[in-house]
């Protein structure tokens, strides 16, 4: 998603491909539910470009980026007539012994950047532009940790995809027409008991995760219903090929409080793929065996927002454009673009509600996909 001319000034808003940093910010805000507020999100979401390259541009060799993603209600709210597909709120996962709780979040900003001052200055300025409209949900600072460890010692994110792969991973295509290059991301919180899983050996830790831990390499599956991280949260198809998720997950602590974490970031193309990993960690495959990475990682936060491309982004700015840009997606599409505008002119709203007002309703606060997730 990163723009072409990205490697002469590489600063991008929506780049879910940014390249690993060494710093990120995650930052989970929750909107006021009146008017004014909501058209400071249109026009501050909108400008998200501007506000980057303001900041990245003082020093390029800090690669910042910024990741703008928007939960289910908010996204109603702007564009109340039609929506991604697969956009819902994140479920609560209860399994037997471990819950993934879901926590509010209307806008998160991943910010990534090779200097944690280029990464804080977004936030603040972002923070500044959002001014009361905006709660601060959670905001999260990581760090990139030795040869990408995270706090459990293990390195993390070798299985990522590269290349082509990446793309068709994350970047939504033909099954979703309207928001074509946008992705589902979904965000967690994770503090570790590192007290309790320093009590095991390492090769107790590493049939956790699944792979060895001083050199990184890959453990057979396991034939038992015990599996491994790596196994619980490998998703094939029908045909038995892997759906891989790209994720950027980033350590963070306060030693002097005893507070050690992941923060878990997964992009997708299919939300249904993470949250399937999700059930299968907290649930089990089969249920019950659940992932033992849980019994020294408590989910603190849980939410799931769109990425819109950047065009669809910078339409969120006025519903007339939002109207435009998804109506000249409809013709492209041979759909019923016309009619929708037409809707639109008499109805003053957006008005291609029609094209989706079925899968709505079935949609509507039906966050479940399996047994043990519900709604919130
Ligand atoms: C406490 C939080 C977590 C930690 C510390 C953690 C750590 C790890 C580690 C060390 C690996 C092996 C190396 C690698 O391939 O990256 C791994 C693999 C993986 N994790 Fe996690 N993870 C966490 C949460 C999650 C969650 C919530 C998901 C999904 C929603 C997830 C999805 C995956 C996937 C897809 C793989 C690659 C599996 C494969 O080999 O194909 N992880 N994780």
């Amino acid at each position: 998603m990163s723009s072409e001319h990205g490697d002469r000034v590489p600063i991008d808003a929506q780049s879910v491909d940014a390249p690993l940093s060494r710093f990120a910010i995650f930052l989970v805000v929750t909107i006021a539910p009146d008017a004014d507020s909501l058209a400071t999100v249109r026009e501050t979401v909108s400008g998200i470009d501007d506000l980057v390259k303001t900041v990245g541009f003082r020093d390029l060799g800090g690669h910042l980026s910024c990741v703008v993603g928007i939960g289910r209600l908010l996204w109603d709210r702007l564009s109340p007539g039609i929506r991604p597909a697969e956009l819902e709120v994140f479920p609560t996962v209860r399994g037997d012994v471990h819950t993934a709780p879901s926590t509010p979040g209307d806008l998160l900003f991943h910010i990534r950047a090779d200097r944690v001052d280029l990464c804080f200055e977004l936030e603040r300025l972002l923070l500044d532009a959002l001014g009361s409209a905006a709660r601060v949900a959670d905001e999260t600072s990581g760090f990139r940790y030795f040869d990408v460890r995270d706090l459990l010692g293990f390195v993390d994110g070798t299985a990522n995809p590269i290349g082509g792969d990446l793309a068709d991973a994350t970047v939504i295509g033909d099954e979703d027409p309207h928001f074509a290059g946008g992705s589902y991301v979904v965000a967690q919180k994770y503090l570790h008991d590192l007290d309790r899983w320093a009590s095991l050996t390492v090769e107790e830790q590493e049939a956790v995760i699944g792979r060895r831990k001083s050199d990184n390499v890959e453990l057979d599956d396991s034939v038992e219903d015990q599996k491994a991280h790596k196994t619980l949260t490998t998703i094939t198809d029908d045909d038995g090929d892997e759906i891989d998720i790209l994720r950027d997950n980033m350590p963070f602590g306060r030693p002097g409080a005893g507070e050690f974490g992941t923060y878990f970031i997964g992009y997708s193309a299919r939300l249904w793929v993470t949250m399937r990993m999700i059930e299968n960690m907290f649930i089990g495959d089969p249920p019950g065996f659940y992932d033992k990475i849980l019994d020294v990682s408590t989910a603190a936060t849980g939410s799931t927002f769109f990425v819109p491309s950047n065009p669809v982004l910078q339409a969120l700015g006025d519903p007339d454009d939002l109207s435009e840009l998804l109506g000249a997606r409809d013709e492209a599409e041979g759909t019923a673009g016309a009619s929708a505008a037409q809707e639109a002119e008499r109805g003053g709203s957006l008005g291609i509600g029609s094209l989706r007002a079925a899968a709505l309703d079935d949609a509507s606060n039906d966050g479940s996909a399996a047994g043990g997730t519900e709604g919130t």
